[in-house]
């Protein structure tokens, strides 16, 4: 959806005045560990696909001004038929990093701060967007949502022994969206260095320019749906009234 200037939280702060927020919510996994028959961002959630969802959830944030959907190359019709009028779509790449770069490239150069959500995110609330912008228009540059780590953690070989434990005290599992300086986030992508590894989240690519990533409280409703179970359990959360 491209509209006008958002003012959002940013509002509070005169410092800070309108700023341009934009949001690529990638949706181009094939989702294979879900076991279904159309890749997971199609995968219908309650009567809507899971893309859809996402998008719905950032859009009711009321901060964001630009929103692109990064879907596989063979789904550009079905997510032009299934998202909100206004919303772009791209085709993705080979890989999440590929994709997000794509929509990247979508966004209007007018952009200040970026979002990165993943679709698999489908419930996380839009209250959890306003909090990862205004931290960003707080002049934090590198913005990731986490959760500390509950369960206990091992090391292990490959053949399932444990080789130690981790403290678990300072580990954060983090999620999106992601919150960037546009100009932040478009140098960590021009830079990726390929022969590193492709990075499995945006803040992965500013670590590596050295930059600094805070991390805000998470949320446990944007957890990624990636098995079925997990399907399932997102299905009694939406009936329920949860992350609406
Ligand atoms: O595979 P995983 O669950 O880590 O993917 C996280 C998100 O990245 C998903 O929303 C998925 O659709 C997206 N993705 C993508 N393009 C790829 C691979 C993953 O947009 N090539």
């Amino acid at each position: 959806v491209t509209g006008p200037a958002q003012a959002g939280p940013a509002a509070a702060s005169p410092s800070v005045g309108w700023q341009r927020v934009g949001c690529v919510v990638v949706a181009a996994g094939d989702g294979r560990r879900l076991g279904a028959s159309r890749p997971k961002a199609f995968v219908d959630l309650a009567g809507r696909p899971l893309v859809r969802h996402a998008v719905d959830r950032v859009l009711a944030s009321g901060v964001v001004g630009q929103v692109v959907a990064v879907v596989g190359a063979g789904w550009l019709d079905e997510a032009r038929r299934v998202l909100p009028t206004g919303c772009q779509v791209v085709a993705g790449g080979i890989d999440r990093q590929a994709s997000v770069a794509a929509g990247l490239r979508s966004l209007s150069d007018r952009t200040d701060v970026v979002l990165v959500h993943d679709a698999a995110r489908c419930l996380a609330p839009s209250g959890l967007v306003g909090q990862v912008v205004s931290a960003v228009l707080a002049g934090h540059r590198a913005v990731v949502p986490g959760l500390a780590v509950t369960d206990t953690v091992k090391l292990v070989d490959p053949d399932g022994r444990v080789v130690g434990t981790v403290d678990r005290e300072p580990l954060r599992a983090v999620q999106t969206p992601q919150g960037f300086a546009h100009e932040l986030l478009a140098r960590a992508h021009a830079d990726a260095d390929l022969a590193v590894g492709s990075a499995t989240d945006d803040a992965g690519l500013v670590e590596r320019l050295g930059e600094p990533v805070l991390v805000v409280p998470g949320h446990w409703l944007a957890r990624k749906i990636t098995t079925a179970a997990d399907l399932q359990l997102a299905g009694y959360l939406v009936s329920a009234g949860e992350g609406s």
